[in-house]
């Protein structure tokens, strides 16, 4: 790392709290700018941004009709708390079109856990006397607020505080806790939510992500989904799907629910609506959200939510997803992408697993292919060798994770993972 980064990393820690993500600890990259899918440092160096920021530039880096719309905002006003402004309708419209039609009403928040804990708020107002449960998934990740909290129960930044949720089995045939395999398993781990969801009359909802991000993009086999989702509706269970990181379209649908045949009540989506802008999204039913009890007076209504500023980003991301049919773009990348990947885990052990869908992949990087014992350590090798070979990452335990942005071409594509194969290379051979 050459002199402009390293002298300011070393002002900034006199007084920067700690507590970084494990990404930016690693990095120790300062970034001045972004173009695109390219990232740019104090230093003048280039990445290939395969994290898309946090998985929220679905557009890329700054793109122009997204900067265009803010600065037009910006001009004529920024918040009038949750006032009507012109746009809203129009925004609404949009969402409209873009989602399943029985999810027709909206609400609007700034970030993933304000929007979870909006979710939580509408369940436990209108559950029935005595379900005072709440339903989530092992290996499931919704927010670092303590109602999201409730429902993590792993430690991410703090401890996991299990509050009043109770768990079932995530559908992580990899590291399948019944020690079964896929499909001779009969998804048992999806027998199991269901029998624990049909024995407690207490449980008011069920909080998933379909695709489980953070763990390491968990994508459920055929038949999981079904027999959960019929098991939630046999017994009144409400379905509310975390879609954060996947809402938008980065799994090649605009709700991963829809691509896995799952019928939400309430969904919850930030990182892809605004392309990087604070934004968040809680589409449901009309009968929930207009429910006397989930939307007394003020209820829906925040200091940033939905200021006009995130609207206007809002509403020009999804615009452009939509003229420019980018989700069926996520489609053909994603498969690109899946292909190369691959080959990747054909020619390196210590790959575990590769594993994903649209533009959303995980890396499972392990000690030995037999024990599959989790490597952290040649994860995060992985991780920042890549970036002094020009390729941005995300990464988290023994996992990285690829999200670029959808408006990659294929040539880029291919360029990314060339990197990475680079990157994976060198630490094998260290
Ligand atoms: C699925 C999911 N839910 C909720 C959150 C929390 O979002 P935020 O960090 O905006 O609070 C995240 C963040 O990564 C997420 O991936």
């Amino acid at each position: 790392m050459a002199g402009h980064q390293r002298e300011l990393l070393v002002r900034e820690a006199r007084h920067l709290a700690p507590g970084a993500s494990e990404e930016a600890a690693l990095a120790k990259r300062v970034f001045a700018e972004g173009r695109g899918a390219v990232l740019t440092d104090l230093d003048g160096n280039q990445y290939l941004d395969f994290a898309a920021g946090t998985l929220t530039q679905s557009l890329g880096h700054g793109h122009p009709e997204v900067v265009a719309a803010l600065i037009r905002q910006a001009e004529r006003l920024w918040n009038v708390h949750d006032s009507p402004t012109p746009e809203r309708a129009a925004f609404f419209e949009l969402l409209a079109r873009l989602l399943p039609e029985r999810l027709d009403t909206y609400a609007l928040f700034s970030t993933g856990a304000e929007v979870v804990e909006a979710a939580l708020r509408v369940v436990q107002s209108t559950a029935e006397p005595g379900r005072n449960r709440i339903g989530a998934l092992r290996h499931g990740f919704h927010g670092k607020t303590m109602g999201a909290r409730m429902l993590v129960h792993w430690d991410v930044g703090h401890q996991a505080f299990a509050g009043n949720s109770v768990l079932g089995y995530a559908p992580y045939c990899y590291r399948c806790p019944l020690e079964l395999e896929y499909p001779t398993c009969d998804v048992r781990c999806a027998a199991l939510v269901d029998r624990h969801i049909a024995s407690k009359p207490n449980v008011s909802a069920l909080v998933f992500e379909p695709v489980l991000g953070a763990a390491g993009v968990v994508v459920p086999p055929p038949g999981y989904w079904e027999r959960v989702s019929e098991s939630c509706r046999d017994n009144g269970v409400l379905l509310v799907a975390d879609e954060v990181a996947t809402g938008g379209g980065r799994t090649g649908a605009f709700l991963a629910s829809e691509l896995l045949g799952v019928e939400p009540d309430l969904v919850a989506m930030s990182k892809g609506m605004a392309n990087g802008f604070p934004f968040a999204v809680l589409a449901g039913r009309r009968d929930l959200l207009h429910s006397p009890a989930a939307a007394p007076p003020g209820a829906y209504a925040s200091t940033y939510a939905g200021n006009p500023l995130g609207i206007a980003a809002a509403r020009a991301t999804l615009e452009v997803v939509e003229r420019d049919r980018l989700i069926d773009r996520v489609r053909v990348l994603g498969d690109r992408l899946g292909e190369q990947l691959a080959a990747l885990h054909a020619r390196f052990d210590v790959l575990g697993e590769v594993r994903g869908v649209g533009l959303l992949h995980g890396l499972e990087f392990v000690r030995d292919r037999a024990t599959r014992a989790p490597a952290p350590e040649i994860a995060r090798a992985v991780y920042t060798t890549a970036l002094e070979l020009g390729l941005r990452t995300s990464v988290g335990g023994h996992i990285i994770r690829l999200a670029p942005p959808f408006t990659l071409d294929e040539a880029l594509l291919d360029e990314g993972v060339r990197i990475l194969g680079r990157a994976v290379e060198r630490v094998v051979a260290a």
